[in-house]
């Protein structure tokens, strides 16, 4: 089904700007929190009506009450409504002192151990976090990164499909330090570079909701959820945190954004130092 109804005949480009309503803004909330967790708090306004003016201007709609109505009975706009309200913002090793962590203890600890190992990106956005766990694993230690399996989760579609083609511009490769980039990355236009097969055979890609029950059979050495927690209320990281504890090898590690913080909060998790926390 196409997305794009600007021929619709309610459709006028001449008419006023559509205006959104508190009304309207709270349905948007609700919405959004029942269907990912996210929380948009008063004063976010602005933004959820310059995001969704572009699904009004996609669909061809003069309001947002119409708007509504349409997402009301096509699961296919509500998942695109989800998708304009989420920020996706990531990049190739950000917060690098969680890779640095992985090169100077845990990849020597897993090799001592001479176990196979599996990681976790939940909420991996475009892809650039796995593909940045796979680049420092091969750097690292070859023969463990043969044997490693990184399973990547979003919730949005849209920017696994972006994973999976695993294309970026050179702008945002340059995010990759110098002297590793040109082994993991091949040129596919003067614009944009590819990685390369050695990288992207490590990852796998799925879409989960972080809200619905885990499928994933087996437990993890090390889940990465950064930058996505902190959109979520204390319930909801609580729950999450408790249910990441459960899918971790005793011993094992998360790795959460080093601006959020699971702070007191009772969940069988050990601070380990900031953003690091092991399975006790
Ligand atoms: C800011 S990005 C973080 C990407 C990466 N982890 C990083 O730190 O660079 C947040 C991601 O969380 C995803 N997300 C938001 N709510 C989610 C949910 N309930 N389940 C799974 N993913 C979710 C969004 O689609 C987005 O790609």
């Amino acid at each position: 089904m196409s997305s794009d109804y600007s021929t619709s005949p309610q459709f006028d480009p001449m008419a006023p700007a559509a205006k959104l309503s508190q009304a309207v803004f709270v349905k948007v909330c609700d919405l959004l929190y029942k269907l990912s967790g996210i929380v948009l708090k008063e004063g976010k306004e602005e933004l959820v009506q310059s995001r969704l003016s572009k699904r009004l201007k996609a669909c061809g709609l003069g309001s947002f009450e119409a708007y509504m109505d349409l997402v009301s009975s096509n699961k296919v706009e509500l998942a695109q409504m989800v998708d304009v309200l989420t920020t996706n913002k990531t990049n190739f090793f950000r917060e690098p002192a969680h890779f640095d962590l992985m090169r100077e203890t845990l990849i020597p600890q897993w090799l001592s151990q001479n176990t196979e190992v599996r990681i976790w990106s939940a909420a991996c956005s475009s892809g650039e976090e796995p593909y940045t766990i796979a680049m420092t694993l091969l750097e690292t230690a070859p023969a463990l990164a043969r044997k490693t399996k990184i399973l990547a989760t979003d919730l949005s579609a849209v920017v696994l499909e972006k994973a999976r083609k695993a294309t970026y511009t050179n702008e945002i490769v340059a995010d990759v330090p110098a002297s590793i980039r040109s082994r993991y990355f091949e040129p596919v236009s003067a614009r944009e570079q590819r990685v390369t097969a050695k990288a992207r055979d490590l990852v796998s890609f799925a879409r989960l909701n972080l809200l619905d029950p885990f499928p994933m059979r087996g437990r993890f050495n090390l889940i990465f959820c950064r930058n996505v927690m902190i959109y979520f209320d204390k319930p909801t990281q609580l729950g999450l945190a408790r249910r990441f504890r459960e899918m971790l090898e005793p011993g094992g590690f998360l790795f959460i954004g080093h601006s959020e913080s699971l702070g007191q909060i009772d969940n069988g998790l050990q601070y380990e130092r900031p953003a690091v926390y092991t399975r006790c």
